[in-house]
């Protein structure tokens, strides 16, 4: 068997799910699972797909008119023909991608810590070496100093994920031409993880934007529908970049999954038409992070600073607790089911992950309780 993969170890966050699974009173603050179903027009063209047979092999980078939508929609840069590959969910998408670029095992990857650890462990499977920057230091946000301290003749590629996971931080236009420009000198790859994409205020200039002809051949951006149209269960992700790449990306794509289910993809089309889903979405999780943000700022608990993603990450250090000691705590005796920091990398043992794509009142409830925890420590009489 496979010794690289018998290493890897599984991502835990159903773990600390689990600690409330038959809680009757248990409030899940877990998992990055939109809490509302998806959108009406997906299940109405996926039962349309099925009614009218459009139930066969779809082509192997993936239906055309949804390329074509995707295209129009997010990356008008890029050609619908040869520069997108539909793949199974995001996931799938960032196999290939690392499929695609890693041929030796001097290969290194970088990747920003905090991070979503299927980078980490992906890079591991295919026999490169991820090389992790810790960026708690520098805003949680990685730079050119940063790069230069790591980058070396083996270094392939940089994953950015933004908004970032489980930090909610995106980058600003400067420091995202720092970022490019560097890329470009040293010719590596950048892979742009944008699945919560959809979570920012308009301050926030898409990598896209920036690109011009030459700089457009080092990016790789991923994405998908799990996040935006809440269709986690749908598989629907999409990877875009220069023609060479996607020709190599388009024969990982069939090696492994022939094509994309032609009615989840059909699906993802009645998604994409459907503006209104995706802002009543965005408003709602963006407004239970802002709030959650301002009480714990009123409440003097340290936490990354963001206006997006819906993910908060809060230092818990104070409490004399580690994050997986605080989560272990919370469920116990309040029953919500957190995730601790440690699980985006070692370096982050002293925070928790709360998800914010849930029910307003699971976040009301998370704060009330986390009130009445610090009441309870420091018997504050106003409380
Ligand atoms: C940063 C990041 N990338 C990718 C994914 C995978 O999403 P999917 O495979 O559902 O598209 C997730 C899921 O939580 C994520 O947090």
């Amino acid at each position: 068997m496979n010794e690289r993969l018998k290493q890897i170890k599984l991502h835990p966050v159903r773990y600390y799910k689990s600690l409330i699974k038959n809680d009757p009173q248990g409030i899940d603050l877990t998992i990055g699972e939109g809490h509302f179903n998806s959108p009406f027009n997906a299940k109405l063209k996926a039962y349309e797909a099925l009614l009218t047979n459009n139930t066969k092999y779809s082509q192997i980078e993936g239906d055309k008119a949804l390329r074509k939508l995707v295209v129009e929609k997010y990356y008008p840069k890029y050609d619908e023909n040869t520069e997108i590959i539909i793949t199974n969910g995001s996931s799938q998408g960032l196999f290939n991608v690392l499929l695609t670029l890693i041929s030796s095992f001097e290969d290194e990857v970088i990747i920003a810590g905090p991070y979503y650890p299927a980078y980490y462990n992906v890079i591991r499977l295919l026999g490169a070496k991820p090389v992790v920057i810790d960026t708690s230091k520098s805003q949680f946000k990685l730079n050119r100093e940063l790069l230069e301290i790591k980058v070396n003749k083996n270094t392939k590629a940089l994953i950015i994920n933004e908004p970032n996971n489980p930090t909610g931080v995106s980058y600003t236009l400067s420091e995202k031409k720092e970022l490019l420009n560097y890329s470009v000198e040293k010719e590596i790859y950048v892979i742009v993880d944008e699945i919560y994409r959809l979570y920012t205020d308009s301050s926030y200039v898409p990598f896209h934007d920036l690109l011009d002809n030459n700089s457009k051949k080092y990016f790789i951006f991923i994405n998908g529908l799990s996040k935006s149209h809440l269709m986690t269960g749908y598989r629907i992700g999409f990877v875009l970049s220069n023609p060479l790449f996607c020709q190599q990306l388009r024969k990982a794509n069939y090696l492994i999954v022939s094509s994309i289910s032609s009615i989840m993809q059909q699906a993802a089309i009645g998604a994409l038409t459907d503006d209104y889903f995706c802002e009543f979405v965005k408003k709602y999780y963006l407004n239970n992070v802002a709030m959650l943000l301002d009480a714990l700022k009123f409440l003097k608990v340290p936490y990354v600073d963001t206006t997006c993603g819906y993910y908060v990450f809060i230092d818990v250090s104070k409490f004399n607790m580690s994050g997986r000691e605080f989560c272990l705590f919370f469920s116990k005796n309040y029953h919500i089911a957190l995730v601790p920091g440690d699980l985006f990398g070692v370096d982050y043992s002293n925070y928790i992950r709360v998800s914010c794509c849930k029910d307003v009142t699971d976040i009301v409830k998370f704060v009330e309780f986390f009130t009445s925890y610090i009441a309870s420590i420091s018997q504050i009489s106003w409380l």
